[in-house]
Order: structure tokens, then sequence, then C-alpha cells
């Protein structure tokens, strides 16, 4: 791409700007992250765009989820193993649902820079710049602490890399191992009759996995450990520009097995079998995949600039601001050669609006002939505040905005190729409903989120529960017996 370099973007008008005072300690923050090593490897971006090719497709599904603000405290074991067992619980019930293997993503090891819709907020009648996530300032309601820090920027690399380690280590020592019995905990739902039909899914999903270490089919790789991917808003394009790093060499240069060939296996783990395609580049290596907000899309803008170069997967957040005719135009920009799967459309409109919207977005985005994968984030067009003034989200409304994309995407002839959440592995109370029962007055009791409502480990559950049964009741697909 000749006229494209990591700081090209610099030279577009950008929004959500992060304006530092010290800007010496910026360049050497951003000197210091140049010379350190990429956190993830090409080698492996290259493996989830495959696999993402295939959702494209309609072959295979993605599951994406974690913190709205990852916080640099949130780097620590048990908040670690309790996200990643929740993804592979849900990951499980979907691919039994949707007889289709998972993809999973995380919203971890780098998931800290917010948008805001204000950068100032006032507090106790002193105003501050507001948070924007721990590689910015910090959270603490004073000015000297919401200054923002590039000494930050550093530590975000550190903390991203320790989160990672974990999650890589915890992986290969067997955290994910499907012969070790999982703790489903589905004690908190109050409806017998619902609880009935979640142990029904657990005992197929529990019986699939005993048939197939009977039969001897559980040998390979997929069974002992499962591939994680981890992302987060590309939003502080310094942090990111410091991180992309050009691909030169031939695909052999690099130790570790061959990239993956896409490999449905009945777990979804990819299995690494040799393939020729590793294509030179700049990859961005502060995680698998990045994505633009909705608040920072701007055609003309610094962050569609900084994207339309990488070789990573993308995500682009898409709303009710969005029009036909400008989806189309960014797509020709991010994404002109038409690479299937290359970019996920994350739509999130909301319950109430997305039978007004998604219908005109995939017949435009059909007839341009671009095959992205089509992705619900059910969570940020739903966000309301309680009349004592607390951010939260229906659980009624999260499921109704997945059941309608599904249907809507099913009567266009297009795929729904997966779910984009904000949730956590802990015990929250952040979001109502679900059949725990949440109710608002019980909002107050652990409403630890730094930034948007998440589900909690029971109502994530629950929502991939009901997800994989409206696949299973045939609305994407034929009813299969299959897991
Ligand atoms: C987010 O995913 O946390 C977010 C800010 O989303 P959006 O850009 O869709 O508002
Ligand atoms: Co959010």
């Amino acid at each position: 791409m000749a006229d494209w370099n990591p700081t090209s973007w610099m030279s577009k008008p950008i929004k959500q700007e992060v304006v530092y005072e010290d800007t010496e300690g910026v360049q050497t923050a951003l000197a210091k992250l140049q010379q350190l090593p990429p956190l993830v490897t090409p080698q492996e971006i290259v493996n989830l765009k495959k696999s993402l090719r295939n959702v494209a497709l309609g072959k295979a599904f993605v599951l994406q989820g974690g913190d709205c603000a990852e916080l640099f405290d949130y780097c620590n074991q048990e908040m670690i193993e309790a996200k990643v067992k929740l993804l592979l619980q849900m990951s499980l019930v979907l691919i039994w649902g949707a007889n289709k293997p998972v993809v999973r993503i995380a919203r971890i090891a780098g998931q800290f820079a917010k948008p805001r819709s204000s950068p100032m907020e006032t507090v106790d009648g002193v105003t501050m710049p507001s948070f924007r996530g721990d590689n910015i300032n910090g959270f603490a309601a004073n000015p000297v602490c919401r200054k923002p820090d590039p000494s930050r920027l550093v530590s975000a690399y550190f903390h991203s890399a320790a989160t990672l380690n974990y999650l890589r280590a915890s992986l290969s020592s067997g955290l994910a191992d499907l012969h070790s019995p999982l703790d489903w905990g589905l004690g908190h739902v109050i409806t017998p009759s619902v609880k009935e039909k979640y142990e029904r899914i657990v005992n197929r999903v529990t019986d699939s996995l005993r048939f197939m270490r009977t039969v001897g089919l559980d040998t390979d790789r997929g069974i002992e450990t499962v591939d994680i991917y981890t992302s987060h808003e590309g939003l502080l394009l310094e942090y990111e520009q410091s991180l992309t790093r050009l691909l030169k060499h031939p695909p052999n240069a690099f130790s570790g097995p061959e990239p993956a060939a896409y490999s449905g296996s009945p777990l979804g783990a990819t299995t690494t079998t040799a393939s020729s395609s590793h294509p030179k580049g700049y990859y961005a290596t502060s995680a698998h995949f990045l994505w633009i907000g909705d608040r920072t899309r701007q055609l003309d803008g610094a962050h569609v600039e900084f994207f339309r170069g990488l070789a990573n997967p993308i995500g682009i957040k898409i709303g009710p601001s969005m029009s036909p005719d400008e989806l189309v135009n960014l797509l020709n920009v991010v994404n002109p050669t038409k690479e299937i799967g290359k970019v996920t459309l994350i739509s999130r409109y909301g319950a109430s609006k997305i039978a007004q919207h998604l219908p005109a977005h995939i017949a435009a985005v059909q007839q341009s002939g671009h095959i992205p994968v089509w992705q619900c984030d059910p969570m940020h067009g739903n966000t309301q505040t309680t009349p004592s003034g607390v951010k939260t989200r229906h659980f009624s409304d999260i499921l109704s905005e997945l059941r309608q994309a599904l249907e809507i995407h099913r009567a266009a002839g297009s795929f729904l190729g997966g779910m984009h959440l904000e949730l956590t592995g802990e015990a929250v109370t952040e979001c109502v409903g679900g059949a725990g029962g949440l109710t608002e007055d019980g909002l107050s009791e652990r409403y630890t989120t730094f930034c948007d409502p998440r589900l909690n480990e029971k109502q994530a559950l629950e929502l991939a529960f009901l997800v994989a049964g409206f696949y299973r009741e045939g609305l994407d697909g034929p009813e299969s017996n299959a897991m």
C-alpha cells in the first residue's frame, strides 16, 4: 500500500484525541514500545483470519466477549481464569446449538482505552478530564490522577503481556482441557422448568465429550486445549502504531507451527496443519483482532486511515447513524480487495431499532460484493439509566436484539456469524433480568464496572443457552442431531 504507513493517520482529523502535556514522555514511551517484542505473532493473526473467513461463509460462529473497560487490576489469576472458563462453556453450548465450530475471541489483554461522550466531567463541583481507560489516565476522581500520563502506555503493554502470558500458560496447562468436568453451576436458575432445560443441554454436551473420549476422537490437541484469541478497540493510535510491525519474511522464517489451515474439529479448536499463505504486510501485534468504535469510524478520519493498512482481521462497529452507502464506502476503503471475512461488521442498533436499520445494511453489503462477518453486539444499543441514575441493560433487550438479528439475516439469505458481548466471569450485578431475576433494586449489590454494565457469568451462560436454542429451533438452518 504505497501511500500508507503506521503514522499516516497523523495527517487526518482525529476523534477522541488524547492530549498529553508531557510530549517528551510520549516520545519516550513510544520509543520503548517500538523496541518491545510483539504481543501476538502474524502467524496467529493469520490463523484467526482463516477462521473468520469460515464464519463469513456461514461455516463457523464467532463468540467475542469480555469487559467494557479492562483495568490493570484485572490482571490476576482468578479473573483471567473465570473469563476463560466462561467463554469456554458458552462456546460449548453454542457449538451444540449452532452445530458449527466456534471461534473464541476475548476482549482481554489490552481492552484499556475508552471513547467517552464528553472529554470533561464535574465530580463534587470539581471539573476534570473524564476517565479514558487505564492506559490513558487514572479512575480516581481528582484532576491530577485524571491527567493523561504517557507512562501508562508502557504499563498497558506489560499488563497485556502478563495477562496473555497467563492465558497462554493456563490454556497449555489444561485449564480448558475438556477431559476435566466443568462446573456448570446452574443453582441460580430459579424456574425449575428452565433449570431442567439447561441441565438437558449440559448433559448432551457432556455426553458428547464422553462419547468422543470412548471412541478415541479426543486424542488430538483439540480437546486438551482450545484457541482463544485476544481483541480490543484500536482507539489509542499512538500505542497501536508502535506495536505495528512489517512482516517481510517468507512464512517459514518464524519458528513454531505452520499457520493453521482451518479445520472444523467438532469442538471448534483449530489444529495446526500446513498451509502456504502467510502474507507480508503490516500486522498490529497488540492483539489478534482490533476494532474501530462507533464514534471513530469516519471515512476520512485517522482511525479508518490507520486500520486500512493492517493485515489483521478488523472489526467496525455500526449503529443507527450509519447510512448504507457510507457502510459500503467504508468497506471499500478498509478492504479494497474484498477479502472474505477480513472485516467483521459489529452491529449495535438496539432492540427497538435493529429492524429499521439492519435489513438495508445487509442489502447494501450484499450488492457491493463484500462478504464480511456479521456479528451482533446486543449491548451498546440497549444501555439505559435507571431512575436512580445507574447505567444498566435489560437481559430481555439483549436477547431480543440477538433474536431479531438471527431472523433478519435468515430472511435476507445472510448469516449471523456471531455475537459480541460485554461480560465478566464475576458475580456482578450490572444488567437486570435473566433466570436469576436480578432487579433494579439489586443492582447496587456488586456493581463494579468502570464503564458499561456487563452480563455476569450466569447471565452470560444463560444467553448462550438461549441463543443455542434459537438455532435448534431452526431459526438459522435445519435442526441437527449432531453432538
Ligand atoms: C465498546 O464496545 O465498549 C464501545 C464503546 O462500543 P461502541 O463503539 O459500539 O459504542
Ligand atoms: Co462498552
